[in-house]
């Protein structure tokens, strides 16, 4: 195709950077070229991509999503196996064109979860799925409670971090496990949405990432103003007496309850105090003076929460999971409701004092 042609005449450029007069000229590619830079895969100095400077090389085990030629040597396309990194990647670099512009990636039809579900995606959004899908599931959790008692502490267990915008897990849902799901239940699956507005780059643009303008979505969802009114759902899922309001704030109102049941059941049953920080490693935290926050001096990592019953901790990974999916209502509504209700379900189920009245499982 020429337009790769003209990309990899437009490399070198890419890889020093464009004069800002350059940047002003109109072709397409250099539009892509702007665009891309002022993105957040464009912003090298972002935590993301110089996490590893003071090691000298991100590791084999970050390589893939935090650099461009641990991505490269992921996908075979450096000569080496594909489905692994075989050495630690140069730091300097972030989600570079050549990340996305490759062999390797154009043909990517395959994309292996963390929990080991492969599916399949014909659309160029296949890499974005490969960085975007975390890097736990449901069965990482369930290897680490395995034969433990729900609700007894137990000091081998520590919180499982999902990682951060596993927006394609969330998409997948129930098929790939990448939330917490409960045994009995079933989750939704790929949210199928409709066709022009259901892989990432129908409604993000591969260059900017932002989401597409409201206007492509008024069409059918007569009325929003923003992506976060959009509403189909006729069920009060969260039961404060508003079927009206975006689906987005029916699952945020979910997950705020739920931080509040993880609160009660980590007092109650657990017998210590619990606090989240959404900022701090690792994000959970004995709340020493009781007051439901995490303070600044006990968002420290030597104060980390480690009276974990296996109910608490599976419910606090789902807490994370959503917390850090912000997009989790267009990626898959159904599955976040899921996800939410059925953890409080569970800390209810022992925590007398977690209300749930009013509450809907879609
Ligand atoms: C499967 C892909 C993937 C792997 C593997 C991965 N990460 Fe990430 N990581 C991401 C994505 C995607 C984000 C950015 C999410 C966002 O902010 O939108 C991220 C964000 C981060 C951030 C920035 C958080 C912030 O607050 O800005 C750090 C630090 C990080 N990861 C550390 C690591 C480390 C350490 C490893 C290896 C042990 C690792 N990651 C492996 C995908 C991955
Ligand atoms: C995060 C992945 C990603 C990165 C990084 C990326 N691209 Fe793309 N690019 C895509 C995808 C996906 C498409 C195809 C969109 C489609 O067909 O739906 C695309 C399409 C293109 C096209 C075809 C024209 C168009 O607008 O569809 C050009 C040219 C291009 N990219 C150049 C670049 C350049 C130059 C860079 C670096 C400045 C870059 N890309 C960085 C994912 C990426
Ligand atoms: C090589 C790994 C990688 C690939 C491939 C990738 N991303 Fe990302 N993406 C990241 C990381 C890392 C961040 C966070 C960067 C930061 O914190 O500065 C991110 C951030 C984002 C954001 C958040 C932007 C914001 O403003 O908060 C969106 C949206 C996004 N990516 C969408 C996509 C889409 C769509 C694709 C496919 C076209 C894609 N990504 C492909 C690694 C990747
Ligand atoms: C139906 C349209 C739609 C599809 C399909 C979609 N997204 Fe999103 N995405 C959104 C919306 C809307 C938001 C949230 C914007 C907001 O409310 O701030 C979002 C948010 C995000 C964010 C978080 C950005 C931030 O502010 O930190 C990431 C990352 C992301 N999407 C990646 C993806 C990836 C990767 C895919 C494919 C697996 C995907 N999206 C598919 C519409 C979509
Ligand atoms: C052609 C019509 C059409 C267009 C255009 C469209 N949607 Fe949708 N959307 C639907 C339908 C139908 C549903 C219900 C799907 C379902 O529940 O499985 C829906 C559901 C949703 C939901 C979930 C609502 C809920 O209550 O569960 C969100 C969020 C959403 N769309 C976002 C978007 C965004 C963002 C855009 C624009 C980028 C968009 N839609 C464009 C038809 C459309």
């Amino acid at each position: 195709m020429s337009y790769i042609r003209t990309l990899i005449s437009l490399l070198p450029l890419v890889f020093v950077g464009i004069p800002a007069a350059q940047a002003q000229q109109t072709s397409p590619v250099t539009a892509i070229v702007e665009s891309w830079m002022a993105s957040r895969h464009g912003d090298r100095k972002a935590e993301a991509f110089v996490h590893w400077n003071k090691d000298g090389a991100v590791p084999e085990d970050c390589a893939t999503c935090h650099s461009s030629p641990g991505m490269l040597d992921f996908l075979g396309a450096d000569g080496s196996t594909a489905g692994k990194v075989d050495a630690p990647a140069s730091t300097g670099t972030s989600v570079d064109c050549v990340a996305c512009h490759n062999q390797a990636a154009h043909d990517l039809k395959q994309i292996t979860f963390p929990s080991g579900e492969v599916m399949t995606e014909a659309s160029p959004s296949a890499i974005c799925m490969v960085c975007h899908q975390g890097r736990a599931s449901s069965d990482s959790v369930n290897a680490a409670i395995a034969g433990a008692e729900d609700d007894t502490v137990n000091g081998d267990l520590g919180f499982i971090n999902v990682h951060y915008a596993a927006s394609a897990a969330t998409m997948y849902g129930g098929s790939v496990r990448g939330g917490y799901q409960y045994e009995g239940k079933t989750y939704a699956e790929r949210f199928a949405h409709v066709p022009d507005f259901n892989t990432c780059t129908t409604c993000h643009n591969p260059h900017t990432t932002k989401v597409v303008a409201i206007d492509q979505c008024v069409a059918c969802h007569k009325g929003a103003e923003t992506m976060r009114d959009i509403r189909t759902t006729p069920a009060d899922v969260d039961g404060d007496g508003n079927a009206k309001e975006g689906i987005s704030a029916e699952i945020s109102t979910l997950h705020e309850k739920l931080g509040e049941a993880i609160r009660l059941y980590a007092k109650d049953v657990s017998g210590k105090p619990v606090a989240y920080d959404s900022h701090a490693y690792p994000y959970f935290f004995n709340d020493l003076n009781g007051n439901g926050t995490a303070d600044p001096d006990e968002a420290k990592f030597p104060n980390s929460y480690k009276s974990w019953t296996p109910r608490l901790l599976r419910a606090a990974y789902n807490y994370q999971f959503l917390a850090k999916e912000p997009g989790a209502y267009a990626h898959n509504p159904r599955y976040a409701i899921q996800l939410a209700y059925d953890s409080l379900e569970d800390l209810a189920s022992k925590a007398t004092t977690v209300d749930m009245s009013g509450m809907t499982r879609p």
